[in-house]
């Protein structure tokens, strides 16, 4: 790819690429993929257009972890919290994701990426969960890149739903509360059997986690880009030097360095 007809682009990100494979790699990487509205506000474009130029990044992004065989890519796509939007937003929303599953589930399929849903489709009208589901069920058996998309996702709602399907367990005797430790509740989480991300990145210079993956999270590195990286100005460039930022921090997990 070339920026501008400049091959200085081009150069750089070969050798972030190449420097990045040197190191262990994260096994799962999620994002809080913000900044789509102020990047169209910027421009003078309404909001939709901001996720919609969202939704081209998503697409480099998960080129690149496919190529770098990351085997978990989270992201945030649509929150507990994001009914409160305008009606017109949350629709725009959930039309893109569709759009987006109609036009390149083949592909994906094609590459061997599995699309797992993290969150409650409930909501969802049912033609948007058909396709939905239908993207889930032609994937589930392929043995790539897994995307887990966090839609109508929430981290204290999936908290209390775990909590709510163990006691309904324990209840049925199912399990007995002896057998209840981190294990057996990370099972009862969406994000049952994949490991907790090793990398979070936010975009737009936000320093929050707004509900996002809230157990998971206790030992993942974060990274924050500076607020000039909206979502849609992520690039192949910023995502390797989010992962050289990953690959040079410290690890202890409460312990010490040996
Ligand atoms: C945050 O930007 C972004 C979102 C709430 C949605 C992200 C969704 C996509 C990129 C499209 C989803 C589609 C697929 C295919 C998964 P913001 O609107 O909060 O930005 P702002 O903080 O600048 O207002």
């Amino acid at each position: 790819m070339f920026l501008n007809g400049d091959n200085k682009y081009t150069d750089e990100t070969t050798k972030l690429m190449a420097l990045v494979r040197k190191k262990p790699l994260p096994v799962h990487v999620a994002i809080i993929m913000d900044g789509n509205g102020r990047w169209a506000k910027k421009r003078g474009l309404h909001r939709v257009a901001g996720h919609r130029q969202g939704v081209e990044t998503l697409r480099d992004v998960i080129k690149t972890s496919d190529d770098l065989g990351i085997k978990h890519l989270t992201i945030f796509a649509f929150s507990t919290e994001n009914w409160k939007r305008p009606v017109s937003e949350v629709n725009a929303l959930i039309d893109l994701l569709v759009e987006y599953l109609r036009k390149e589930v083949m592909e994906l399929h094609s590459k061997n990426v599995k699309i797992v849903i993290l969150g409650c489709l409930d909501a969802f009208h049912p033609s948007v969960r058909r396709e939905i589901e239908r993207a889930v069920e032609l994937t589930k058996d392929n043995s790539g890149l897994n995307i887990n998309i966090a839609l109508n996702y929430g981290g204290r709602a999936e908290i209390i739903r775990a909590v709510k399907n163990i006691i309904q367990d324990v209840n049925d005797k199912k399990i007995s509360p002896d057998d209840i430790d981190e294990k057996l509740f990370s099972s009862y989480l969406y994000t049952a059997n994949i490991p907790d991300p090793d990398l979070l990145i936010r975009t737009s210079g936000e320093l929050r986690i707004s509900n996002f993956l809230l157990y998971q999270i206790a030992y993942t590195e974060l990274v924050f880009t500076q607020p000039d990286v909206l979502w849609p100005d992520f690039n192949k460039k910023t995502y390797l030097e989010a992962i050289v930022e990953y690959q040079n921090r410290q690890r202890r997990y409460g312990g010490i360095n040996t």
